[in-house]
């Protein structure tokens, strides 16, 4: 197929919409929406997210000063809501209130837990490091909280239950996640047996 060299772009599609939260100075739980966000390690479990360091961002702010932050995961019937985490800024109001949103504090870290949102991870900074124009910050994640009506039986994290955001920056808009396609590290494997299988070893 005819290949065509693109204007260079950050390529982010798709990734799940999350919200960060942090405490500022006085107390106020700042937050703001993020697509910049990644598992950056198993054990201990981290994740990375990455905001931009060259535009003022109340959020990254509040975070680098308490070294906390908790990562909120929206669901889909929370769009709007996380839209506006994203549009508008702390330093122009409290955008938590305005959507009627509350928080507890999380028990292992001095941030917000934003107690609408099904699932969050309270993470603690153990790293950051500023590439280009977004700074990077790895915390890692000390307590996860899930709303038991997004578990499966198994306490596993039930993804057609928790209906993440997906972002996708191509098109600019919002998607649901879709179907199960396939087993995975299943797949691979019975097409590795089957390769291995017609293998000359001799
Ligand atoms: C869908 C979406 C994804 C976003 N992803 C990021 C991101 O990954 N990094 C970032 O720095 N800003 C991102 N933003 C922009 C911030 O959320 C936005 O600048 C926000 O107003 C910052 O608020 P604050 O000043 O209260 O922290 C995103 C916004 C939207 C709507």
């Amino acid at each position: 197929m005819a290949k065509k060299e693109l204007k260079l772009h950050a390529v982010v599609s798709p990734t799940e919409t999350v919200v960060v939260s942090a405490y500022d100075e006085t107390g106020k739980a700042e937050a703001c929406t993020l697509a910049f966000y990644m598992v950056s390690s198993h054990i201990p479990p981290c994740i990375t997210i990455a905001i931009n360091a060259t535009q003022r961002r109340k959020t990254l702010a509040a975070m680098l000063q308490t070294k906390a932050f908790v990562l909120g995961f929206p669901s889909i019937d929370q769009v709007k809501e996380a839209d506006y985490l994203g549009v508008e800024s702390g330093y122009n109001t409290d955008k938590l209130a305005n959507i009627g949103y509350s928080t507890s504090e999380a028990k292992t870290v001095h941030a917000p837990v934003i107690n609408e949102l099904p699932l969050s991870l309270e993470c603690e900074i153990v790293h950051t490091v500023t590439v280009g124009s977004h700074m990077q910050v790895t915390g890692e994640v000390k307590r996860i909280l899930a709303d038991e009506s997004i578990l499966t039986d198994k306490d596993r994290i039930n993804l057609s239950k928790l209906k993440p955001i997906i972002y996708d920056e191509e098109q600019v808009r919002y998607l649901a996640v879709g179907e199960k396609v396939a087993d995975a590290f299943r797949t691979g494997m019975e097409l590795k047996k089957a390769l291995d299988g017609g293998k000359d070893n001799g």
